[in-house]
C-alpha cells in the first residue's frame, strides 16, 4: 500500500517536471539547410518530437507570436526577417525541456553565444551590426523563454491533433 501511494506520488512529481516547449527553425535556417543539423541537436539529448509543420508565416501571425515586442525598435525588421520564408515548427517534450532547449539553443545574440550552442556554432551576427543595418539579428531559432509563454506559443502554432502520443527509447532509459 505504501509502495504504491510513493510511486503515485513519484509520477506526479515527474508529470511537474515534464515539459513542452516550441522552438521555430527560423527562415535564415531553414535557407541554410540547418533544419536537420538543429533537430538533431534536441534529438541527441532525448527531448520528444510531438509535433513538427512547415509554415510560412504572415505579418499578422507575426504580430500574434511577437506580441512582447511590437513596441520595440527592431519589431519592423523582425516581422520582415520571419516573414521571408517558410519556418519549421516543432513542439519538444522533455524533463525541463524549456530551460534545457534555451541552453541547447545560447544567447540571442550570436556573437556572445557560446560555442557548443546552436546560435554560437552556426551563427555570427552581432547587434552593432544588425542595428547599423537595420536589420533583424539572424540567430537560426526560436525557443519559448519560460512556461507561461511556452504554453501560450504551443497553443498558437498547434492543434491537439497535430501533437502525437508516442513512446521513445528514451522512455526506457531515462524514466
Ligand atoms: P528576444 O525575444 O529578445 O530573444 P530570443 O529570441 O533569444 O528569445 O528577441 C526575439 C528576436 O528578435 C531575436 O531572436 C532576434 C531579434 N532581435 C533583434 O533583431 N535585435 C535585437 O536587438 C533583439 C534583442 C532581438
Amino acid at each position: 500500500m505504501l509502495l504504491k501511494q510513493l510511486k503515485a506520488t513519484e509520477v506526479k512529481e515527474e508529470t511537474k517536471m515534464m515539459e513542452q516547449t516550441l522552438v521555430l527553425i527560423k527562415p535564415d535556417g531553414v535557407q541554410r539547410g540547418l533544419v536537420g543539423r538543429i533537430l538533431g541537436r534536441f534529438e541527441d539529448v532525448g527531448l520528444k518530437i510531438k509535433g513538427v509543420k512547415m509554415v510560412w508565416v504572415t505579418p499578422e501571425f507575426s504580430k500574434k507570436h511577437y506580441k512582447e515586442l511590437l513596441k520595440k525598435h527592431f519589431y519592423p525588421w523582425l516581422e520582415e526577417m520571419i516573414t521571408e520564408g517558410p519556418v519549421v515548427a516543432i513542439v519538444l517534450e522533455g524533463l525541463h525541456a524549456i530551460e534545457l532547449v534555451r541552453k541547447l539553443v545560447g544567447a540571442t545574440e550570436p556573437r556572445t553565444a557560446l560555442p557548443g550552442t546552436i546560435r554560437g556554432d552556426f551563427a555570427h551576427h552581432s547587434y552593432e551590426f544588425t542595428d547599423a543595418k537595420q536589420r533583424s539579428i539572424k540567430n537560426l531559432v526560436h525557443a519559448s523563454g519560460n512556461a507561461k509563454e511556452a504554453k501560450e506559443e504551443v497553443k498558437l502554432w498547434f492543434t491537439d491533433k497535430e501533437l502525437h502520443a508516442y513512446k521513445t527509447v528514451h522512455e526506457k532509459h531515462v524514466f
